[in-house]
């Protein structure tokens, strides 16, 4: 079995302005293997969100191609293989935490002891006192725990996390990150996480920097960012 998880070939998705067509992604080439570090790092508005939509197949490219060599067809990918961490707050409002992290087992209709792994899981964000709660009950910042407990409960391939410390400070943000690493440590997920934060990025081992849409550059972060 391939071990690619997501290959794309110059892959674009432009949208139409006026007359004219604006790539807000634009011929993009990458592979992403098991166990890769992702940070993918750019502007607001630079296509970062557009690119990983894309990555989960949740959006369609204009042209180019994307492919799952390890996973399969698009539409089997959320949100069992994939797991995406929406950049704006995505938990179901009339749904405990507990709940919202048990949806994709849920939807996968998992063989794993549901609530064992919901346990563990908001452990794994100190999230326990919290299980019982609404989303309207939370901070932003503890919305974004919970978004990122939901993301790992089911054991995904790949994890794509957009902006998952925006509502934290610094400090929060670097211990879920931590709690996150931690969590990955010795599995084959794939971790790409969009951020802004430059100290949470030089903590991935790869930098991806797209500006306006063009991947301009794929650094090495034990080289320099
Ligand atoms: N559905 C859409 N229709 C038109 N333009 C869009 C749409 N989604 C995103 N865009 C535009 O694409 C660009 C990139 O957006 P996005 O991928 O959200 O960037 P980022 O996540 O880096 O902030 C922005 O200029 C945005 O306005
Ligand atoms: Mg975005």
């Amino acid at each position: 079995m391939s071990d690619i998880l997501i290959k794309a070939l110059s892959l674009s998705r432009s949208y139409q302005q006026g007359e004219g067509t604006i790539a807000v992604v634009a011929s993009a080439t990458f592979s992403l293997l098991a166990r890769d570090r992702v940070a993918l790092v750019g502007r607001s508005g630079s296509g970062k969100s557009t690119l990983l939509h894309l990555m989960a197949g949740l959006d369609v490219p204009s042209s180019g191609t994307i492919s799952w060599p390890a996973l399969g067809p698009a539409e089997t990918l959320l949100p069992g293989k994939i797991s995406l961490v929406f950049q704006a707050q995505s938990l179901l409002e009339p749904l405990t935490v507990s709940e919202n992290v048990a949806l994709p087992l849920l939807l996968a209709k998992s063989a794993v002891d549901i609530d064992a792994a919901v346990r563990a899981a908001l452990a794994t964000f100190s999230l326990e006192n919290l299980a019982r709660k609404l989303p309207e009950e939370l901070s932003g910042g503890q919305m974004q725990r919970v978004a990122m407990a939901r993301a790992i409960v089911g054991n995904p391939s790949v994890i794509l996390a957009d902006e998952p410390t925006g509502q934290l400070d610094q400090q929060t943000g670097h211990a879920l990150l931590d709690a996150l690493i931690a969590h990955l440590e010795g599995t084959n997920t794939a971790l790409v996480i969009a951020t802004h934060d430059p100290s949470i990025a030089a903590r991935m081992a790869t930098i991806w920097r797209i500006e306006r849409g063009v991947l301009v550059e794929s650094a090495d972060t034990s080289e320099e960012i």
